[in-house]
C-alpha cells in the first residue's frame, strides 16, 4: 500500500438500532477508525434511516470521528442540523442540490469538514471545480440507499482518475458499498483510502467486529 493510512469507516446502518450507542462502543474497541453514519429520506434514495436527533444521541458514544453521510435532497437547509448534531464531516451528493459549490462553502462556514458522494453513474468531472474546498470524495461502489448490496465493479477506475485528478492536495478517497475482504484490494490500489463497510463489518455480532475489521484492514493493505 502506498503511504496513505488506511481508515475503516463502519457504517451504523448494518447495527443494532435499538442497541446504537453500545454498537458504536463495540466497533471502535474492535479497531474502527471513524463511524460512517448514513442518513437518507426516502426522497433522493428509497429508504428512511433518522435525523439530527438521533445523530446527536450518537455523538457522546463516537469517540473517533463521526462521518456523516448525507442522501437527503435537498440538503442545504439541513446541513446547519447536522453540523449542530456533532459531525465531524458532512458528505453531500453532487446530485442532491443545483448549487454544489455553494452548499460546500457553507458546511466549511459551519466548521466542518466537507465530502461530495458520486453516485455510481455520476462521472468524476463532477467534482473537477470543487476540490479546493473538498476534504473527501466518497465513491458509491453501489446505488445508495440499502446495505448488503453488490460492489460495482466500474467504479475502481473512476477511484483511479479522481486520485490523478486529486494531485498533491489533502483529499481522502472513500469507498462506500459492498466493500469486503475481496473488493477492498481493488479499491485501495486504485487510491482509496477511507474504506465504509456495512455488512461485512457488522456481520455475526460483537464477537466478531474485531476479526471482521482485521480482516479487511489486512486486505487493503495488502494492495
Ligand atoms: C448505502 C450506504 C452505505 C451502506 C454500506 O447507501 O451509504 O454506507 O451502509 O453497506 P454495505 O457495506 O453493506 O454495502
Ligand atoms: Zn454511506
Amino acid at each position: 500500500m502506498s503511504a496513505r493510512q488506511l481508515r475503516l469507516a463502519p457504517s451504523i446502518l448494518s447495527a443494532d438500532f435499538a442497541k446504537i450507542g453500545e454498537e458504536i462502543q463495540a466497533m471502535e474497541a474492535a479497531g474502527a477508525d471513524w463511524i460512517h453514519v448514513d442518513v437518507m429520506d426516502n426522497h433522493f434514495v428509497p429508504n428512511l434511516t433518522f435525523g439530527p436527533p438521533v445523530c446527536s444521541a450518537m455523538r457522546p458514544h463516537i469517540k473517533t470521528f463521526m462521518d456523516v453521510h448525507l442522501m437527503i435532497s435537498p440538503v442545504d437547509a439541513s446541513l446547519e442540523a447536522y453540523a449542530k448534531a456533532g459531525a465531524d464531516l458532512i458528505t453531500v451528493h453532487a446530485e442532491a442540490g443545483p448549487h454544489l459549490d455553494r452548499t460546500l462553502q457553507a458546511i466549511k462556514n459551519l466548521g466542518k469538514q466537507a465530502g461530495v458522494a458520486l453516485n455510481p453513474s455520476t462521472p468524476e468531472s463532477a467534482v473537477a471545480y470543487v476540490l479546493d474546498r473538498i476534504d473527501l470524495i466518497c465513491v458509491m461502489t453501489v446505488n445508495p440507499g440499502f446495505g448488503g448490496q453488490s460492489f460495482i465493479k466500474s467504479q475502481v477506475e473512476k477511484v483511479r482518475n479522481l486520485r490523478k485528478m486529486i494531485g498533491e492536495r489533502d483529499i481522502r478517497i472513500e469507498i462506500d458499498g459492498g466493500v469486503t475482504p475481496e473488493t477492498a484490494p481493488l479499491v485501495v490500489a486504485a487510491g482509496a483510502d477511507v474504506l465504509v463497510a456495512g455488512s461485512a463489518a457488522f456481520k455475526g455480532g460483537p464477537t466478531f467486529y474485531r476479526s471482521n475489521l482485521a480482516e479487511i484492514r489486512r486486505a487493503g493493505e495488502s494492495a
